[in-house]
């Protein structure tokens, strides 16, 4: 099969394609024939030699999402039989014409969609619905902050919170960007140009002074202070993402009075059953919202293959909007 593989440490330009053994599913597993995958800031960590693969798959073929067909299953594999379209999130690998993966972390894609916009549901939609949903029990009527929400996970987690009857505040460096935002239900956005932004005002007026319940944070950095002013008390911080910085000043104090929850999360380095649980918890929950129509995918473009560096790199320079998809096969 042919892969998409990192050379050395760099920017795109060190992707280069290479031959490699097709992979044999295990007893419990599928062999998928990747027809879409969709790109990550994780990838573009991966390529630059910061974020290592997981141990259990290749350390230089990154790709965490995909869709496809199955074209082999192991012996002991019932959920799903050769021809079967799915979809899901792997440790890495995806951006090759095969992958294997557990038949309990793979979903079924909802009906009625094509490859490309089904690559564009895992990562973003997985993300958000572990986070808001199964960890920061995200309920209707509630008011949820999200910043970047012109992102992948952002729009997906503002589409998420509209489905759930929650409102949500975004924030967003680009105006441009911004104005989509109504597209995903947000009832308001903040634009943060200035460093270190503000945005806790426009949360307080919009729950009527009290604040929002959870804050869904990708970025970090300086957000973060500012974050735990807008929040409610006993409000809660799902910290998601760092593309604002890892390292930040702030008042443990406001967390102590204000009786806030902080909550950090990745999917990527989880050990298998937790992916396996989510992907099961997701079918039964989130599909369904696929079906009826609530919850549909953001994308920004649908690239071809010889067009993922130019993809990573409109990734690097923030100008997309939802998700980067690359038709593979
Ligand atoms: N923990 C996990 O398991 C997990 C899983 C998936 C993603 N993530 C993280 O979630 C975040 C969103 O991912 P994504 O794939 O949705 O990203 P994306 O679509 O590429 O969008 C990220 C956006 O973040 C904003 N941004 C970039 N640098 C920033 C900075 N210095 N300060 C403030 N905002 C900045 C930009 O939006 P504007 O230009 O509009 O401001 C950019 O478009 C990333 O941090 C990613 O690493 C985490």
């Amino acid at each position: 099969m042919e892969v998409l593989r990192i050379t050395r440490p760099g920017g795109p330009d060190v992707l280069a394609t290479d031959e490699r053994p097709d992979p044999v599913p295990g007893p419990s597993d599928l062999l998928v024939r990747v027809r879409a995958t969709a790109l990550n800031r994780a990838d573009l960590l991966q390529v630059r030699g910061h974020y290592p693969a997981p141990p259990d798959v290749a350390p230089d073929v990154p790709g965490l999402e995909y869709a496809g067909e199955v074209v082999a299953v192991g012996p002991r594999a019932r959920r799903f039989k050769v021809g079967d379209r799915v979809m899901g999130l792997v440790g890495g690998g995806a951006w090759a014409d095969l992958l294997v993966t557990h038949e309990r972390e793979a979903l079924p894609m909802p009906e009625g969609f094509d490859f490309t916009d089904a690559a564009a549901l895992p990562e973003v939609y997985l993300t958000a619905y572990d986070a808001l949903v199964l960890q920061g029990g995200l309920r209707a009527g509630e008011t949820v902050l999200i910043h970047a929400v012109a992102s992948g996970v952002g729009s997906a987690a503002a589409l998420l919170c509209q489905a759930s009857g929650a409102r949500v505040v975004g924030t967003g460096r680009n105006a441009a960007k911004l104005a989509r935002a109504s597209e995903w239900g947000v009832a308001r956005t903040v634009l943060c140009e200035a460093s270190p932004p503000r945005f806790a005002d426009a949360v307080r007026e919009e729950t009527g002074g009290r604040g929002a319940d959870l804050c869904l944070d990708l970025v970090g950095g300086d957000y973060v202070p500012e974050t735990l002013e807008a929040l409610a008390p006993q409000g809660h911080l799902l910290l998601v993402g760092l593309v604002a910085g890892a390292r930040v000043d702030v008042d443990l104090g406001t967390l102590l009075r204000k009786r806030l929850r902080l909550t950090a999360t990745v999917l990527r380095s989880r050990p298998p059953e937790e992916k396996m649980a989510l992907a099961q918890s997701a079918q039964r929950h989130l599909l369904p919202l696929f079906r009826s129509g609530a919850l549909r995918p953001v994308v920004d473009a649908v690239l071809p293959r010889e067009q993922l560096r130019e993809g990573l790199e409109r990734m690097a320079r923030n100008d997309s909007v939802g998700k980067l998809v690359v038709r593979w096969a």
